[in-house]
């Protein structure tokens, strides 16, 4: 194996006991992505060529959702450095790099790894690279202890004297180790601290009593926020948003009022395109340039193409595709649908499972009723064809292409092309009718 390659192994068998859920802490989602697997993208975005998850007993969740990632079993949860050796069978041969990441501290950037790889190639080429970082209130932080020849040992607070507990620099809890040195000195890591745990950071004294060198980079802490809790998951979130909001607006896309969208990891935003106020993106949305949405939106599992207006107050469920310059208004539902281009839906209507066909018109308050308890059934409407507003459309249907249906119709057979298909009650007219009523009606009143 190549000197310069870099391994990862990703900790994760924390049971999250502040998070009181049923599901393992690394499984929660931050932007719709469980935080286990935004690292392991992070990861993955640096040419890692091997990663290994360490789980907890209980966590099949976790190997299934980071499947084709290995995972390893840690039985009991005996400290980082016990952790970390689970990894062996899978790395003990491993000569380049191994990143040692934490799966609740999802934050950390490529950028920041990059950092202490590179540290690691410069001479003195230190063993081990410490991620350092200067927070707040340092609380119960390991410290970073340094001597004449630099970084020296990692002290946990429990066991650190008061000097050592002023230091300002505190441990992340992510390295990067040379990976023929890693195992060597993992084996040599007792549990003789106040904790009775075998700490992972005891392997900075071991390598410098050896004679390695170490060293540390230096991150924002903001990028090292630990989950803990529902409400540290709540933070994490926010900044995973804001980092979100402002890559979009870096590639073009405008958001009027940027902390209310709530966007996913998976957002794709065209060139110009135009977020009102509180507008929601769930997994899987792809949206073309030149689109706008406005206010109130809530858009999940949805393709939008160029030039199309969404909203305000519209919502796109799973499998709606909206074509070129189609309009979708207020109150609108949609799904498993497809409304072609230019198409019109725009006000008060339910669309599902069906077909807009380009150019068409779907009048106020149309319903497809594509559901009648059992099956669901497709709506198949034309290219050009106009729906007169309050109209059901009783599935399966086909409104041919320039069809007209009329107002407050309930079709349930199917309309040929260019025809007017009008289903409701005849209108019936009294001449003079209501004078009379009326008159009627005022005359009992004074009696
Ligand atoms: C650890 C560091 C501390 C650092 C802090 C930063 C050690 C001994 N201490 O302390 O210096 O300032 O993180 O947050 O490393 N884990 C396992 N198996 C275990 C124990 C832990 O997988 O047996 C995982 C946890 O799920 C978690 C991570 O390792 O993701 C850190 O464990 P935690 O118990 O939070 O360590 P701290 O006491 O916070
Ligand atoms: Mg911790």
């Amino acid at each position: 194996m190549m000197n310069n390659s870099i391994a990862a192994i990703l900790l994760a068998a924390g049971q999250g006991t502040r998070m009181k859920s049923a599901k393992p802490k690394v499984m929660h989602a931050l932007a719709g992505r469980p935080m286990i697997l935004h690292l392991l993208d992070m990861v993955r975005s640096l040419d890692v060529g091997q990663s290994v998850v360490v789980t907890g007993p209980g966590m099949d969740e976790i190997t299934a959702a980071v499947a084709p990632v290995p995972t390893v079993l840690q039985q009991e949860r005996l400290g980082t450095a016990h952790a970390v050796a689970q990894a062996k069978p899978l790395l003990k041969d491993f000569q380049g790099t191994v990143l040692v990441l934490y799966g609740d501290t999802p934050l950390i950037t490529p950028a920041t790894i990059q950092a202490m790889l590179e540290r690691r190639s410069q001479a003195p080429h230190p063993a081990v690279v410490v991620l350092g970082f200067r927070p707040k209130n340092g609380g119960e932080y390991g410290r970073l202890v340094f001597g004449a020849n630099g970084l020296q040992a990692i002290v946990e607070y429990k066991d650190a004297t008061p000097e050592q507990r002023a230091i300002p620099l505190c441990n992340s809890g992510v390295m990067a180790i040379d990976g023929k040195h890693l195992f060597s000195l993992i084996d040599r890591i007792g549990n003789d601290n106040a904790k009775g745990e075998f700490y992972l950071t005891d392997i900075v004294k071991l390598a410098v009593a050896q004679g390695l060198t170490c060293s540390y980079v230096e991150a924002e802490e903001e990028e090292l926020l630990g989950v803990n809790s529902r409400a540290e998951l709540a933070e994490a979130e926010a900044l995973v948003q804001r980092r979100l909001r402002a890559k979009a607006m870096a590639g073009g896309v405008t958001l009027t009022d940027p902390n209310s969208v709530t966007l996913n990891w998976d957002t794709e935003l065209g060139q110009d395109v135009t977020i009102g106020p509180n507008v929601v993106f769930a997994d899987g949305v792809k949206v073309a340039s030149d689109v706008e949405i406005r206010a109130f939106c809530h858009l999940e599992g949805v393709t939008i193409a160029s030039g199309a207006q969404i909203g305000p107050f519209a919502r796109l469920r799973p499998g709606a595709e909206i074509g070129e310059n189609a309009h979708i208004g207020n109150f609108v539902e949609i799904k498993k649908a497809s409304v072609e281009a230019g198409a019109k839906v725009n006000h008060l209507t339910y669309i599902g499972d069906a077909r807009i066909g380009a150019g068409a018109n779907i009048g106020a308050g149309t319903i497809t009723c594509n559901y009648d308890g059992f099956g669901k059934y497709h709506t198949d409407i034309g290219a050009g064809a106009f729906v007169g507003s309050n109209s059901a459309l009783v599935a399966p249907v086909t409104i041919g292409d320039g069809a007209i249906v009329g107002a407050g119709s309930v079709i349930t057979k199917d309309v040929a092309p260019e025809a007017l298909a009008v289903a409701r009650n005849h209108q019936m007219e009294l001449p003079g009718w209501a004078e009379t009523f009326r008159d009627k009606m005022k005359h009992l009143k004074k009696r």
